[in-house]
Formats: structure tokens, C-alpha cells, sequence
């Protein structure tokens, strides 16, 4: 057990038990003054009132029957009574009538009165005796007293048991904070050892979770999350850093080895113009590679699509026929657009008019001149569904899976321009926006169909 007791001592717990402590003590002080304060008053009560019913049958005794009465009452009461009890008759002269105290100066009332070691106490120790003093008669004084010391037992009983309580409680409000705080302590120090391990470099490590459902538990839970959240966010940009490294190596490398041969080989100008303009072509063609792919692994992480702005989707693909009509002109296609009006969904401007560029542009570069293009979309029961449709030569149903790969091409397009990114970042746009994405066939052709959430309100 790492027991760092400097630790332990200067811990918040550790304080708060030492505060309760204190109070326990002070607590436990005042209670025990308290009973002894009662116990005292109690005993001296008693004490008073058995010395009061003593006198009160002396001094019947002495009106009824005199002197010898008194006296005779008061041997028979110390011959019966307690070895504690004490009386005296005497003269206010000095003589000594019955009784086992010496002669003393007539005092009344209530006092104490100190006797030196009688031969009677075994421990030699003096007497503390309190009790009354009255005139029984003129010139007639007589003294009831008690031994106190037996008094003082009983309180020092009751002050020894209080004490003993005092004592277990503190035991027990010590002990039970030294238990609390460690146990504390020891889950905070799960996650120091947590953040130390991660900060040397062991990204997986997790602060252990105990199932409690208290405060640290629950900080427990969220400092996980986090790091959960921190891994996966951490992983994700060494996973594009490391494709993209890797998938620019081969590219690179080619355009490096042919501007080598056009300066080792390339005899004329127009021969150098050619092999400029070809690497120009060719990092265009990277740099779209790069951007593509940097694209689809920022959009690795799902958003909730209803954070994202409300877009009235009709209308950006009514822009997007536009543009495109003429393009798909030039390569001797047919654009047309069917597109319901009003469909709004939640989504990222920009980045639905790529995915859309990028169909039009396949349906465009993988089809043959005079195939005709079709941009649809209408609203489902529970979707707004876009799709875009050719009469091409389509995908095999077998490759409808394959082609969503990065890099991958069917074997027929390997002649023509393309970096095999164009269907992933589409999916990836379209995983972004909580979209379902799906193949068909046209028959002729290849239809891809885009399923959005709809927003909210719309119908
Ligand atoms: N409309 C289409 N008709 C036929 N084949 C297609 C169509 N769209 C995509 N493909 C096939 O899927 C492959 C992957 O497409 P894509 O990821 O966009 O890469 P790229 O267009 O750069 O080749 C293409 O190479 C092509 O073989
Ligand atoms: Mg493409």
C-alpha cells in the first residue's frame, strides 16, 4: 500500500476530517460537562434530602421524648445506617452528647466539613464530609453530613465512561476520515496514473471506472469520454496523414521521373512545352487527389445533421443542372433536371454541390457520347431522395460495393482521366449528412441514389 501519510495529512478529506473531528471533541466535551453537571446536581439533591428526612426524625424524637430520645435516635441510626453516614449531638458549649464526629464550632446550614485521616479509613486519607448544621434546642446543635467521597465515585464513574466514549468516537471519526480519505485518494490517484500514462505516449489507457455513481464516478466517465473522443479524433489525422503520404508517393514519383526524361531527353522547345504541360495535367490531377482526400477523412466524423443550416435542396440542384448542361454539352451528353420543388433538408452548401458535381461528372466521363443524364429528386414518405441517373453502360451489381473504395476503378476505366476518389467522397458527403447512399440499376445504366433527411416542418 502506497501510504504517503504527508499526502494523506495535506489532502482536502483529510482537513474535512480533521474538522469533523474537532467538532465531535468539542461536542463530546460539552455533553460530558453536561452530565456531570446533572449526576452532581442529582446526587447532591438526594444526599440533602436523606439528610433532611435524618433530622427531621432526630428532632421528632427530641420534642417528643427530649434529649436521651435524640440520642438514642441517632445511635440507633449509625448502629443501622451506613458506614458513609455521619452525625453529631452536642452542647453549644463544647460537650459532645452522641454521635461519631468530634465536638466542632456550631455552624448552620449547609458546608462542608474536612476531617483529618480517622483510624477508621484503612488508606489513612482525610474526609470530605457534606451536610447541615441546626439547632435542635437552644443550645442544642446537631450535624448530618454524608461522606462526599462516595459522591465523587459515582461522578468520576460517569466522567471515566464519558471519557471512554470520547475516546472511541475520536478513534472511530479518525479512523473512519483515514479510511475515507484514502479510498479517495486512491481514485484520484487512478487518474493522475491515467494522465501520466497518456502524456508518456499509451493513448489507450482509460481511468479505471468502479461503477460508482457519485461525483468522481461520473468525472471518471466524462475524463474518458474524452480521451475516447481525443483518441479517435487523434487517430483519424494520422489515418489521412499516413494515406495521404502513401497515396501520393506513387504520383509523385511518376511526375518526378518523367520531368527527368523531358530534361535528359527533350531535344526542341515544343518538346519541352509537352512535357511541361503534361506535369501540369499531372498535378492537377494530385492536387485534386490531395484535395479529395483530405475531404473525405475530415468528414470521417458523423455530425448530428441538424446542427447543419437548412437548404432548400431544389434549388441547388435546379443551380447545378445549370451549370453543368453545358458541360455535359461539350462531351455530346444530355443534362436534364426533374426536380421537385421545395425540398429542404439540413446540410453543408459546398459540399452537397461537390457530391452532386462528382455523379454528374461519372455519369458523364463513364458513359458513352449521346447517353443521356438524368438529375432527379422528389420527396419520399420519410426522405427526400435525389438521384442521378444514366443509360451508360452501368456497374456490374457485383462491383456496386468495390467502387466506393478509394482508388478503386472498374477495369475499363483505367484508360480514362480519374482518381478513383470520386464515389468515396461522395459517400463520405453523404454518411456526413446521415444519408443513405445505394446503386442501381437502370437498365441500361447506373442510377445513384442519395436518401436525405428531411428538415423538420417540411412536407
Ligand atoms: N455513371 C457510371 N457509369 C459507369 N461506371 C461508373 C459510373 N460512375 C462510376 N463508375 C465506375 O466507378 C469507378 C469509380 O468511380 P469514381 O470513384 O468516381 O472514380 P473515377 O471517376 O475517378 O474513376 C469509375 O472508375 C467507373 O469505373
Ligand atoms: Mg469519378
Amino acid at each position: 500500500m502506497s501510504f504517503a501519510w504527508t499526502r494523506l495529512v495535506s489532502s482536502e478529506s483529510f482537513r474535512l476530517t480533521a474538522i469533523f473531528t474537532s467538532v465531535i471533541i468539542v461536542a463530546m466535551l460539552g455533553l460530558m460537562g453536561l452530565v456531570y453537571a446533572i449526576t452532581h446536581r442529582a446526587l447532591e439533591t438526594e444526599l440533602f434530602s436523606a439528610i433532611d428526612r435524618d433530622i427531621a426524625s432526630i428532632q421528632s424524637g427530641y420534642r417528643a421524648q427530649g434529649i436521651s430520645e435524640a440520642k438514642e435516635v441517632i445511635t440507633q441510626h449509625l448502629y443501622r445506617g451506613a458506614s458513609s453516614d455521619f452525625l453529631l449531638l452536642q452542647t453549644t458549649g463544647g460537650r459532645k452528647l452522641a454521635g461519631n464526629l468530634p465536638v466542632m464550632n456550631p455552624r448552620l446550614g449547609r458546608f462542608f466539613l474536612r476531617l483529618p485521616a480517622r483510624a477508621a479509613t484503612p488508606e489513612g486519607e482525610s474526609l470530605r464530609i457534606l451536610g447541615e448544621g441546626v439547632m435542635l434546642a437552644p443550645g442544642l446543635y446537631m450535624f448530618d453530613g454524608r461522606n462526599l467521597d462516595l459522591v465523587s465515585d459515582a461522578e468520576e464513574d460517569v466522567l471515566a465512561a464519558s471519557l471512554w466514549v470520547l475516546v472511541a468516537s475520536l478513534v472511530l471519526a479518525v479512523g473512519g476520515g483515514l479510511v475515507l480519505s484514502h479510498l479517495f485518494l486512491a481514485r484520484m490517484d487512478a487518474i493522475t496514473d491515467t494522465c501520466r500514462a497518456i502524456m508518456a505516449g499509451r493513448f489507450s489507457d482509460r481511468v479505471p471506472e468502479r461503477g460508482a455513481g457519485d461525483e468522481l464516478g461520473r468525472l471518471v466517465r466524462t475524463i474518458n469520454a474524452m480521451l475516447d473522443r481525443i483518441s479517435g479524433l487523434m487517430e483519424n489525422v494520422q489515418q489521412i496523414s499516413s494515406d495521404i503520404a502513401h497515396d501520393m508517393r506513387a504520383p509523385l514519383t511518376h511526375l518526378h521521373h518523367r520531368l527527368e526524361r523531358a530534361l535528359s531527353e527533350a531535344r526542341s522547345e515544343d518538346e519541352y512545352r509537352a512535357a511541361i504541360e503534361h506535369a501540369l495535367q499531372e498535378t492537377d490531377l494530385l492536387l485534386g487527389t490531395f484535395h479529395a482526400l483530405l475531404k473525405i477523412g475530415q468528414l470521417e466524423e458523423a455530425v448530428d445533421v441538424r446542427s447543419l443550416p437548412r437548404l432548400d435542396l431544389s434549388h441547388l440542384l435546379e443551380e447545378m443542372v445549370d451549370i453543368y448542361r453545358p458541360v455535359a454539352e461539350d462531351s455530346a451528353h444530355v443534362l436534364t433536371g426533374r426536380i421537385a420543388p421545395g425540398l429542404w433538408i439540413h446540410g453543408d452548401r459546398t459540399l452537397l454541390a461537390q457530391l452532386v458535381a462528382n455523379l454528374i461528372e461519372n455519369a458523364r466521363a463513364h458513359t458513352p457520347a449521346g447517353s443521356h443524364i438524368t438529375l432527379q429528386a422528389e420527396r419520399h414518405d420519410s426522405e427526400v431522395v435525389m438521384m442521378v441517373r444514366d443509360d451508360g453502360p452501368g456497374i456490374p451489381k457485383s462491383e456496386y460495393e468495390r467502387v466506393f473504395r478509394r482508388f478503386y476503378r472498374l477495369e475499363r476505366s483505367r484508360t480514362t482521366a480519374g482518381t478513383g476518389l470520386g464515389l468515396p467522397l461522395v459517400a463520405a458527403i453523404a454518411r456526413y449528412h446521415g444519408a443513405k447512399i445505394a446503386l442501381e440499376d437502370n437498365a441500361p445504366g447506373l442510377i445513384v441514389r442519395v436518401g436525405f433527411v428531411p428538415a423538420e416542418g417540411t412536407r
